[in-house]
């Protein structure tokens, strides 16, 4: 039976029907809001990410209350350091920015979820995610040196640490290191599907993590491949990971879905700085609306399976969720 018995259009008359039907929602609680700590005082503003700047822990710790009362309960923590060496030793130093951050966060607003990566690229001089050998990424002598960075994150007070080195084995040995620790609390939420993308540059401009030689080929994903994100992912969760990443998320939907179904843990997208920047620069042109894509960009993960999106937009899509402002939102 179809038209002229069927007539999808009934339900997409008014907004109240829309919203009564929807399959898929998206709330605050399910963003995850990425930072970008340092030590110094002043605001470095991140040309490639407008709205972000990299930010002391007092500030970090300010821009938590908004966003707590905005209704994120999470947010993502990433350091750049004063100094970089080849072996990435700042990455563990409990002075260093995020540790520092984790206490000034806890301090004011002690509920929200800290997240806090755990790699060494930001760290070292030479700008991969593990200490070298010559020009190549030594999986297994990295392995001690996250599980030291994820201890000292635990140690201040972070509520979950996110290793996204993609070295093997790297689940077990913080899992381990963190038990011995006593922090048997910690979760791990493990960067188990990530992909050698074109999507991250805005990040390194951040970070000021680009590779200085070669390129993340060897450690990060080939983004043809979904049967290795499975492979990937059930290995984490057999190591501990208490939830799984996947990213990029916008070119990888289908990879978040496979996901979702393959595993039973929490899934979460990370819809990077170069989804972010892309959506940015061509509003900025007036090409795209900005509020209805990153609306379409966020739900599409959570309709593909995430249960959590980490996403730069994570302020201003609260913000829009806020009621005075929602009732005229595309999604509304
Ligand atoms: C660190 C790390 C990266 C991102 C998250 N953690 C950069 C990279 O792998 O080069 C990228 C995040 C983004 O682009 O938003 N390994």
């Amino acid at each position: 039976m179809s038209f002229p018995v069927h007539r999808p259009r009934r339900l997409r008359r008014s907004a109240a029907l829309r919203a009564a039907i929807r399959e898929t929602r998206l709330d605050a609680s399910q963003l995850v809001a990425p930072l970008f700590v340092h030590m110094s005082a002043a605001r470095g503003p991140i040309a490639s990410m407008p709205g972000h700047a990299r930010l002391s822990p007092e500030q970090a710790a300010q821009e938590c209350v908004e966003l707590s009362g905005l209704g994120v309960r999470s947010v993502l923590l990433f350091g750049i350091p004063d100094e970089k060496d080849a072996r990435g030793d700042a990455a563990a130093d409990p002075a260093g920015p995020v540790p520092a951050a984790i206490r000034a966060i806890k301090r004011r607003v002690p509920d929200l979820l800290v997240w806090a990566d755990v790699c060494l690229c930001e760290y070292t001089s030479h700008g991969h995610c593990g200490l070298l050998d010559g020009q190549r990424v030594d999986n297994d002598r990295t392995l001690p040196v996250l599980a030291r960075a994820a201890v000292a994150y635990a140690e201040a007070g972070a509520d979950v640490v996110a290793p996204s080195d993609m070295m093997d084995g790297r689940v077990s040995a913080i899992r381990a290191t963190l038990d011995a620790a006593g922090h048997h609390e910690t979760a791990i939420v493990s960067y188990a599907v990530k992909y050698a993308s074109g999507f991250y540059g805005p990040f390194r401009d951040a970070a000021g993590s680009a590779p200085q030689f070669g390129d993340r080929r060897s450690y990060q994903m080939d983004p043809p491949n979904v049967r290795e994100a499975l492979r990937e992912a059930r290995a984490d969760v057999e190591e501990g990971a208490d939830m799984i990443i996947v990213k990029p998320a916008l070119p990888y939907l289908d990879v978040v879905r496979a996901v979702r179904d393959e595993v039973d843990v929490p899934v979460v997208a990370y819809q990077v700085s170069g989804e972010y920047a892309m959506a940015h620069a061509a509003a900025e042109r007036g090409w795209i609306d900005l509020d209805r894509v990153m609306d379409e960009m966020t739900i599409g993960c959570r309709r593909a399976g995430a249960d959590l999106v980490i996403t730069y937009f994570a302020r201003v899509l609260a913000e829009r969720m806020q009621p005075a402002v929602a009732a005229a939102a595309v999604l509304a």
